[in-house]
């Protein structure tokens, strides 16, 4: 048995794979067994029910899918008492992703989570939209980033992961802002603005106009963007973004991932974690690697010494 086994500061995972919030539910249990996953992490809720967003809600794309669905919510309540309990029948952690409208609102959300038996970790999706910034997301700046993981911070002593947005020009700042304000790890991360028309109706393909990109067509933007932070921050990253093989996996642990997250690929295939997991222990068996903690950073990069400057 090869040892797949994980360490996100403290908080250890059977394996490296998990699902990427919102692209996995209960109805996949019946092609996944979840007790195989490295963790298991929720759809975001908020505190409040809340609908979505108008249809259509995703399409797709070469190499990628475009989705605006707008955090539907059933609310707090209903995630601890529906949620919590049946993902307990399963061995693998469960990782509660959150979201706020202002980050009182997302302390105040993650103190309710507190002390909720059955969560492993709190992931802050605060790649949503800070309504007291205009509307632009917690992490599009390292400022906003601060003042929302300080108030996570204080409210929870659960460990807490901060998933980054790649709709930024400066992820090192914000990933560096979410360190020194206590995230145990980051998740790097959610998916890319984009839009999409349908040149014969002439109208966007989303009803929201704007939505979010995902798929293998980002897979390089988030690559860099994990290399960026690896190379300045010591907390643990987990990559997310366009991973359908054991190849983007690696290529991920390469870069700086300690962990990975799967979404887009489980709409087209349901089992592509369970393949990923089998693949992985091949490849290490295969390649003689005792601890998947070696191929963290592992990637050889000479010249990044001499690049005085990185672009962003
Ligand atoms: C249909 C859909 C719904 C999503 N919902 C959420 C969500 O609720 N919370 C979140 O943090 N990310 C959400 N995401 C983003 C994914 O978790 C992930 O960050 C992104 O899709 C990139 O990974 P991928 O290329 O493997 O899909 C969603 C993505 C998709 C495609």
């Amino acid at each position: 048995m090869i040892d797949l086994s994980v360490n996100i500061n403290g908080l250890t995972l059977s394996n490296p794979i998990m699902p990427a919030s919102g692209t996995f539910d209960k109805e996949l249990a019946d092609v996944v067994d979840f007790n195989q996953l490295g963790a298991i992490v929720t759809k975001t809720f908020t505190a409040d029910k809340r609908a979505g967003n108008p249809v259509p809600r995703a399409c797709e794309l070469p190499n990628a899918m475009l989705n605006a669905i707008g955090i539907p919510s059933k609310g707090v309540e209903n995630y601890i008492e529906q949620t919590v309990p049946y993902y307990q029948q399963y061995r693998s952690p469960l990782i509660a992703s959150i979201s706020a409208n202002t980050s009182t609102d997302f302390g105040k959300l993650a103190a309710e989570l507190d002390n909720v038996a059955g969560i492993a970790a709190i992931e802050a999706n605060i790649s949503c939209p800070n309504i007291e910034a205009h509307g632009k997301a917690f992490a599009m700046e390292a400022e906003s980033t601060s003042t929302v993981v300080n108030a996570l911070r204080r409210a929870t002593k659960l460990p807490l992961w901060v998933k980054l947005t790649p709709n930024t020009s400066d992820i090192i700042s914000v990933a560096k802002a979410a360190q020194d304000c206590g995230a145990d790890a980051v998740v790097v991360g959610n998916t890319i603005l984009a839009m999409s028309i349908d040149i014969h109706t002439r109208r966007p393909k989303l009803g929201n106009i704007m939505g979010g990109l995902s798929g293998p067509a980002i897979k390089p933007i988030m690559i860099r963007m994990v290399y960026q932070c690896y190379k300045n921050i010591s907390i643990p990253i987990i990559g997310c973004g366009g991973i359908s093989t054991v190849d983007d996996v690696i290529e991920y642990f390469l870069a700086g991932s300690t962990a990975v997250q799967v979404g887009t690929a489980s709409f087209i295939e349901p089992s592509t974690m369970p393949n990923l997991i089998s693949g992985l222990a091949q490849y290490c068996q295969q390649h003689n690697i005792r601890q998947l903690r070696d191929l963290t950073g592992a990637i050889i990069d000479e010249k990044f010494e001499s690049m005085t400057a990185l672009p962003y």
